[in-house]
């Protein structure tokens, strides 16, 4: 028997926990994990790989050690934020929106917002949120972590 296309609320759950694991274990959700997933929750990949691309929190491409995510929301934009942040980024790493380094240190994205607009601009670093971001703040930050 096939799983179903619409999950139950325990299966969402469950899945959501494992998607987390699995992303912990092997660094992103490729297909193949994803349907490893599916077949162990009784659930249909599409739903699965629906569930994991809609979160930002997944990843289901390779990624460098971190993920930078800059936040794009009005309130990072009309911080004077968003914009000088993104285009400081990417001149810094040599890289555009949605690429990862050569030495795969650092992974530039974009996202909607962070859900901190009231300490904009913001940017999430893999699970850390950096609030009140400014361009000193944001080469400091990347220094660190290169050093790590
Ligand atoms: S708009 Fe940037 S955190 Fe909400």
């Amino acid at each position: 028997m096939s799983p179903k296309v619409v999950a139950t609320e325990t299966q969402r759950t469950r899945l959501l926990t494992a998607l987390y694991i699995v992303q912990e274990q092997y660094g992103y959700l490729s297909d193949e994990a994803i349907q490893r997933v599916s077949e162990r929750l009784d659930m249909h990949p599409q739903e699965v790989y629906s569930m994991a691309s809609f979160y930002s929190l997944y990843k289901t491409r390779p990624t460098g050690k971190y993920v930078l995510q800059v936040c794009e929301g009005l309130s990072c934009y009309l911080a004077d934020g968003a914009d000088r942040l993104i285009d400081y980024l990417r001149e810094k790493l040599a890289i555009e929106v949605g690429q990862t380094t050569s030495d795969d240190l650092f992974t530039l994205q974009t996202i909607p917002c962070l859900a901190a607009c009231g300490s904009s601009p913001a940017m999430r670093v893999n699970d850390t949120l950096h609030e009140n971001l400014t361009v000193e703040r944001v080469d400091a930050l990347i220094e660190r972590l290169r050093g790590d």
